[in-house]
C-alpha cells in the first residue's frame, strides 16, 4: 500500500508541507468536484463559478454558494484535518497549502494555511473592494455591501481569474523550501495550483500522493498511498507514536 514507505519519508523529512484538495474534506461530508458525486457532475462551471456567470445572474450564483456555505458551516473538521494540525504543532509539518475554501484546516487548529482559492466564508464588494466575514448565511440574496451598497461576491477564485498573487508566491516559496510534500485528496488538474507539488520533486524532494483513486500524480509520485485521508493519517499518527489528534 505504500504506507510504510510514506511513514519513513515523513520521519526523514526536514521541511514537510501538506498540499490538499477537496478529498481531505470529503469525510467531513463536503462534496468533491470531480468524483462520481462531484459538484461538476451535477452543475456547470460556466453557470456558477465564473465572473461572467456572476454578472449574468448573481442570485443564482449566490443561491449555490449559500447552499455550499451552509454545508461548510454545519461540517466539522475530520481526523485528517486534526492530524495535520497536530503534526504542525509537533514541528513536523511546516505549512498547509490548500485549494479548499472551507476553512476546515484552520478550524482544526492549523496555523500556517495558505489558501490558494480563497474562502467561502469571506465576501468582497465588486464595487469598492470592501472585504468581510460571513458569520451566518446572508439574509438577502444577493447580499449588498454595508459600505457602498454594491454587490458582494464570495471571496473565492473563479475560473478565468488569477490566484491571489501573495498566496501563490508564499506557496511557491514553501514548495521550494520543502524536501517532502504530502499531497492529500486532490485530482491535481486545476492549474496553477496542481503544479505546486511538482516543484518539490523537481528540487529533489519526495512527493507522497494520498488518494483512494488514481490521479495526475500517480506516474511521478515517490510513493502512492491508496487510502482515504482519514485512514492515512490514522496510520501515520500511530506509526509516529504521536498522541491521537
Ligand atoms: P477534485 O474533486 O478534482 O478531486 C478530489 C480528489 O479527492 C479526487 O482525486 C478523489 O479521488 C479524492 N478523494 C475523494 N475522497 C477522498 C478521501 N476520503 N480521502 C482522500 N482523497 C479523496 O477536487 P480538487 O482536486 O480539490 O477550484 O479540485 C481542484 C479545484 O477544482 C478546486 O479547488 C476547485 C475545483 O474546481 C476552484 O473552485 C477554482
Amino acid at each position: 500500500m505504500g504506507i510504510e514507505r510514506a511513514v519513513e519519508h515523513v520521519k526523514r523529512s526536514r521541511h514537510l508541507i501538506v498540499f490538499t484538495g477537496a478529498g481531505v474534506s470529503a469525510e467531513s461530508g463536503i462534496p468533491t468536484f470531480r468524483g462520481p458525486d462531484g459538484l461538476w457532475r451535477r452543475y456547470r462551471v460556466e453557470d456558477l463559478a465564473t465572473p461572467e456567470a456572476f454578472l449574468r445572474n448573481p442570485k443564482l450564483v449566490w443561491e449555490w454558494y449559500a447552499w455550499r456555505l451552509k454545508l461548510v458551516k454545519n461540517a466539522e473538521p475530520n481526523e485528517a484535518h486534526r492530524a495535520i494540525a497536530l503534526l504542525e504543532k509537533l514541528g513536523l509539518v511546516k505549512a498547509v497549502i490548500t485549494q479548499n475554501v472551507d476553512g476546515l484546516h484552520q478550524r482544526a487548529g492549523s496555523k500556517r494555511v495558505i489558501e490558494l482559492h480563497g474562502n467561502i466564508s469571506r465576501v468582497k464588494c465588486v464595487e469598492c473592494g470592501y472585504k468581510g466575514e460571513l458569520d451566518e448565511l446572508p439574509k438577502e440574496i444577493p447580499p449588498r455591501c454595508p459600505i457602498c451598497g454594491g454587490l458582494l461576491r464570495p471571496d473565492v477564485v473563479w475560473f478565468g481569474e488569477p490566484l491571489p498573487s501573495d498566496k501563490l508566491a508564499e506557496a511557491y516559496r514553501e514548495a521550494r523550501e520543502a524536501d517532502a510534500v504530502l499531497v492529500v485528496g486532490t485530482s491535481g488538474v486545476v492549474e496553477p495550483a496542481g503544479s505546486i507539488p511538482l516543484i518539490v520533486l523537481e528540487r529533489g524532494g519526495v512527493l507522497i500522493n494520498v488518494n483512494p483513486e488514481p490521479n495526475r500524480y500517480d506516474p511521478v509520485a515517490t510513493v502512492n498511498v491508496r487510502m482515504t485521508a482519514v485512514q492515512f493519517f490514522r496510520d501515520l499518527i500511530r506509526a509516529l507514536k504521536a498522541p491521537s489528534p
